[in-house]
C-alpha cells in the first residue's frame, strides 16, 4: 500500500493560494511605495540639490556643487547699485474679486486693477519697480517675463528671492536693455496668480526721437471669459499721424492664441526682437505661443482694419467708417521659420561650445505625491529633472524634442534663443529670436543662446499647470548658487 501525498499537496496549495498574492502584491506596492515616498518634496528643497548635473557635449569640464553654497551667490548678481533710476514705478499686489464684464472672478490685481499698469521705458534706461504685497495670502514675485534682468532681480521664488509675505515690499532694479514688448507677472504659485490676473504689461520704446504710436493688447482668459486689457470686448484703437499703429499683443494665458486680420499686417517684432526685413502677412494664422508676444504694424485701408485676438475678441483700428466685418481665420499659418531676410547674427550658430539635449516625454510615476502619467525631462520626474549647467561666455545649443501629445510653450528665463531649426529643417528666414516658442507634440526645435547672464535660470514650460505638474529644469552658470530654498519657512512654490 502506498501512501497518496494528496492532502500534503492540497495544504501546500492553500498555503501557495494565500501567501502567492500577498507576495506578488507587496512586491509591487513596496517599489510603488518607494516611488511615492521618494516623490514627496522635502518641506526645502535647494534647487542646487534637484536632480543631476548635465554637462551636455563639449565645453570645458565644470562643476556643479551639489548644495553647498560656493562662489558667487544669486544674490550678488544685481544692476549697478550706484546709478539713479531713469524709471521708477510703485506696484502693489492685492487678492480681489475682478469684474469680467458681467462675471465676478476671484483673482488679483496690480494696482487695483488687472491687467496692472503697462510700464514704459526707454531702451537703454534703468527701470526701478517698488513692489509690495498688500494682501495676497500666500506671497508673491514679480518675473520680467522676456527681459535679460540680472539674476538676483528674476523674480523666481526660491530661486532667485523669498516669496513676499503680506506686507512686504521688494525692489527690482534692471537696465531695459532691448526695445520690445514685454510682461511681468507673478512667480509664485504661478499656475493661480498669472492665470487669476496677477500680471501687467512693459514696452521698451527705442531711445531718440518721438515713439512711434502703439497699442498694447494684452489678451487673457479669466475663468473661461476670454479679454482683452481685462474686457470681453474689442479694443477699439486709432492710427497716429502716419496713419500707422504699431500693435503689441502679449499672450498671457496658458495656450497659444491664434491671431489673424482682415487685412495684411507686417509682424514687426517677436518677442521683443525686431523681424530683419518683414513682408506684408494676409490670409495666414499667427501662432502667439504662451508667454509670447508679436508686434503687428497696421496701416489701415479707409475701411480700417480688423485684427482678431481668438474668435471672442478683435483690436479694431479705426479710420472712420464703418467697423469691418469679422474676417473667417485662415487655414494657412504664418511661419517665423521663413519669414524675413537673413542677417548677419556676429556668431557662426554651427559652432557651439557646449550642447544639451531637452527631452519631453510623458511617464507613469508620482510627482510631489501623487500618482499619474507625468511630464518627463531627459527621462526624469520632477524633481530629479536635470540641471543644465554652462560656463559664462559659451555658444549653447540645445535639442528639445517633444515625444508627448499635448503642445509645449517652451521658456528659459534670463537669455533669448535663435531657433536655427525645426524638425532638421533650418531656418531660412530673419533670425529668430524668441523666448516662448511652441514645440508641437512630435516636434523637435534646434536652439541657440549666448551665455552672457550668469545665474540660475528657469527653463520650463509656459503652460503653467505643465509648469505645475513638472515641466520645470534649470540652467545654472558654473560657480553659482543661491541661498533660497524651494518651500522653506517663505513657503517658495514659483510654480
Ligand atoms: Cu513667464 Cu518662468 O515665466
Ligand atoms: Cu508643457
Amino acid at each position: 500500500m502506498t501512501r497518496t501525498p494528496e492532502p500534503v499537496t492540497r495544504r501546500r496549495r492553500l498555503r501557495l493560494r494565500v501567501w502567492l498574492p500577498t507576495a506578488v502584491a507587496t512586491l509591487l506596492l513596496v517599489p510603488l511605495g518607494v516611488l511615492w515616498w521618494s516623490s514627496l518634496l522635502p518641506s526645502s528643497l535647494s534647487v542646487m540639490q534637484m536632480g543631476s548635473a548635465d554637462f551636455g557635449t563639449g565645453g570645458r569640464p565644470l562643476e556643479h556643487h551639489h548644495g553647498d553654497m560656493h562662489g558667487m551667490s544669486v544674490t550678488d548678481l544685481v544692476a549697478d547699485p550706484s546709478r539713479p533710476p531713469d524709471v521708477r514705478v510703485d506696484l502693489h499686489a492685492a487678492r480681489a474679486t475682478l469684474s469680467i464684464g458681467t462675471a465676478q472672478v476671484s483673482g488679483y490685481t496690480v494696482n487695483g486693477t488687472s491687467p496692472g499698469p503697462t510700464i514704459r521705458a526707454r531702451e537703454g534706461q534703468l527701470i526701478e519697480v517698488r513692489f509690495t504685497n498688500d494682501s495676497v495670502p500666500g506671497g508673491v514675485t514679480l518675473h520680467w517675463h522676456g527681459v535679460s534682468v540680472p539674476n538676483a532681480m528674476d523674480g523666481v521664488a526660491g530661486v532667485t528671492q523669498d516669496a513676499l509675505p503680506p506686507g512686504q515690499s521688494f525692489t527690482y532694479r534692471f537696465v531695459a536693455a532691448q526695445a520690445g514688448t514685454y510682461w511681468y507677472h507673478s512667480h509664485q504659485v504661478s499656475h493661480e496668480q498669472v492665470i487669476g490676473g496677477l500680471y501687467g504689461a512693459l514696452v521698451i520704446e527705442p531711445k531718440g526721437g518721438t515713439p512711434p504710436p502703439d497699442a498694447v493688447a494684452r489678451a487673457h482668459t479669466y475663468a473661461g471669459v476670454r479679454t482683452i486689457n481685462g474686457r470681453p470686448e474689442n479694443l477699439v484703437v486709432a492710427t497716429g499721424a502716419g496713419g500707422q499703429i504699431r500693435v503689441r499683443v502679449v499672450n498671457t494665458d496658458n495656450a497659444t492664441l491664434p491671431v489673424w486680420s482682415s487685412g495684411p499686417v507686417v509682424v514687426a517684432a517677436i518677442d521683443g526682437n525686431e523681424v530683419n526685413e518683414p513682408s506684408p502677412v494676409a490670409g495666414q494664422v499667427i501662432r502667439v505661443p504662451a508667454g509670447g508676444r508679436v508686434d503687428l504694424l497696421v496701416s489701415p485701408a479707409s475701411a480700417g482694419m480688423r485684427i482678431q485676438l481668438s474668435k471672442a475678441t478683435a483690436v479694431i483700428v479705426a479710420a472712420g467708417g464703418a467697423e469691418p466685418a469679422e474676417p473667417e481665420q485662415p487655414a494657412a499659418r504664418f511661419d517665423p521659420l521663413a519669414y524675413g531676410r537673413p542677417a548677419d547674427v556676429g556668431f557662426d550658430p554651427s559652432r557651439l561650445d557646449r550642447h544639451f539635449d531637452y527631452l519631453v516625454s510623458q511617464l507613469p510615476g508620482f510627482v510631489k505625491g501623487r500618482p499619474g502619467v507625468w511630464w518627463a525631462i531627459n527621462g526624469k520626474l520632477y524633481p530629479n529633472v536635470p540641471m543644465f549647467v554652462v560656463a559664462e561666455g559659451e555658444l549653447v545649443g540645445m535639442h528639445i524634442v517633444n515625444s508627448t501629445s499635448e503642445v509645449h510653450p517652451m521658456h528659459l528665463h534670463g537669455h533669448r534663443v535663435m531657433v536655427t531649426a525645426r524638425d532638421g529643417v533650418a531656418a531660412t528666414g530673419s533670425p529668430w529670436w524668441t523666448d516662448s516658442f511652441d514645440v508641437q507634440p512630435g516636434e523637435s526645435f534646434d536652439i541657440v543662446f549666448r551665455a552672457d547672464n550668469p545665474g540660475i535660470w528657469m527653463d520650463h514650460c509656459h503652460n503653467l499647470d505643465h509648469a505645475r505638474d513638472g515641466m520645470v529644469a534649470h540652467l545654472a552658470y558654473d560657480g553659482v548658487s543661491t541661498p533660497f530654498l524651494l518651500g522653506g519657512p517663505a513657503g517658495n512654490e514659483p510654480e
